[in-house]
């Protein structure tokens, strides 16, 4: 048996390659464009496993994915390929568009085909798996109750409005074509291998270096953190027993607001890895300009999961984060690679003169 999987040099698809080889046989292959968030060195451990079949290309190539299928013949595909980064988004939607959208309309295109051509009993096991994210669901207040699967699409940057496109394509081609698709729709996540260019990795690395913490606007936009290797886990369970054309989301009650966090990551530093000037790594904490359009609050009701599927997340956020900072105080070298000259240029748009790498903070 195989699974086809997109994204999986990523943040979450390498964890998910990694967990789903630790406790099965069965092989991946494993396709990844390896944009700048593509990492090889993510599964460096996997380099003698021959369960794991890594093929560098386009999840939006109809030829590549054509070939794949044929000959690989998988039992379900699971779709995390994507751009991610909502703040790339908005000083650069296109590429959005075309991997997000026109890259997802051409990978349903090619499993409807291969799927259409499967025996009876193959056909009715097959899955696609998407794996989507709460931000389609837009903002809350502070009173709302947390998004459920009803909830209306209401995205407000183009990454979430591209991820909406996508969500609605997948059902699409369930209602139109048959084809047996679930969509997981998660909060954010954090853990090992997560790219310094999101909050809590770039707290950590940016901490270490000296650099300011950048805080968008006041700091206290509220986002529900699930530890990666939970969301793993829930993605294994809905592969397992989710039911066809159905949506689930994912997520460990865990609302904080972004100032919250970014103390807890400065105070596990001055525990594991106090400064040398003895001073509290929270002195780096600065304020800077707002994401534009950036969402106020996210928060995941997982109970359909929880009570449909039987999936609880294994990590509080207290253990997690714990995990995630010491993860990165134990892997310099991974952290180093991935800094390279055009996630330097990234982080100069970004930040301007606020550029944590410009403005330097003595240690
Ligand atoms: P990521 O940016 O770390 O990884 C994306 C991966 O997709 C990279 O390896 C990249 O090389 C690959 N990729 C990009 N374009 C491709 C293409 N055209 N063909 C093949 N591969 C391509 O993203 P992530 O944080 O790991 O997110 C994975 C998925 O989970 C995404 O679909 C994202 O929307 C979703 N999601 C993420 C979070 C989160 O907190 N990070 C939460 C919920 C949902
Ligand atoms: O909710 C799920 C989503 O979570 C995923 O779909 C996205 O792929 C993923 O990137 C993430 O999106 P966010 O925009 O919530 O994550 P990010 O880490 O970019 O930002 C988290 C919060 O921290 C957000 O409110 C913006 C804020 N922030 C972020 C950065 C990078 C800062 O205050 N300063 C920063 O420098």
């Amino acid at each position: 048996m195989t699974i086809l999987i997109t994204g999986g040099a990523g943040f979450i698809g390498s964890n998910f390659v990694l967990d789903w080889l630790a406790q099965s046989e069965e092989t991946v292959i494993n396709l990844d464009k390896l944009t700048y968030a593509g990492n090889l060195q993510n599964l460096t451990s996997l380099s003698e496993n021959p369960e794991h079949i890594f093929v560098e290309g386009d999840f939006g190539d109809v030829a590549l994915v054509n070939q794949l299928l044929r000959a690989h013949q998988p039992r379900a595909v699971l779709n995390f390929a994507a751009e991610s980064h909502v703040d790339r988004s908005i000083h650069g939607p296109g590429e959005f568009i075309h991997t997000n959208i026109v890259g997802t309309f051409n990978f349903l295109e090619c499993v409807r085909a291969y799927w259409s051509g499967l025996a009876a009993d193959a056909k009715t096991a097959f899955r696609f798996l998407h794996v989507s994210t709460d931000e389609v669901y837009g903002s809350l207040s502070k009173t709302d109750p947390a998004f459920t699967e009803n909830n209306k699409y209401e995205p407000n940057s183009p990454y979430s409005a591209s991820k909406a496109a996508s969500d609605h394509l997948v059902r699409a081609y369930h209602h139109t074509y048959g084809l047996p698709v679930i969509t997981t729709n998660c909060s954010n996540n954090y853990g090992p291998f997560h790219f310094p260019e999101k909050l809590i990795p770039l707290m950590i690395v940016n901490a270490q270096a000296g650099k300011p913490l950048p805080v968008y606007g006041d700091g206290q936009q509220i986002r529900d953190w699930l530890y990666v290797k939970d969301h793993c886990s829930a993605i294994r369970r809905v592969l397992e027993a989710g039911a066809v054309g159905e949506v689930y989301n994912v997520g460990g009650w865990n609302e904080k607001p972004n100032l919250d966090i970014v103390h807890t990551v400065c105070a596990l530093l001055d525990e594991l890895k106090p400064r040398a000037d003895g001073k509290p790594y929270n002195e780096q904490i600065t304020y800077v300009t707002d994401r534009p359009g950036h969402d106020r609050r996210y928060a995941i009701d997982a109970r359909k999961i929880e009570s449909q599927l039987g999936w609880k997340p294994a990590e509080t956020f207290e253990t997690g984060i714990r995990k995630t900072v010491q993860w990165y105080l134990d892997n310099p070298e991974w952290v180093a690679n991935v800094q390279s000259g055009s996630y330097k240029d990234w982080v100069n748009r970004q930040y301007g003169d606020q550029a944590p790498a410009a403005a330097g903070v003595a240690a």
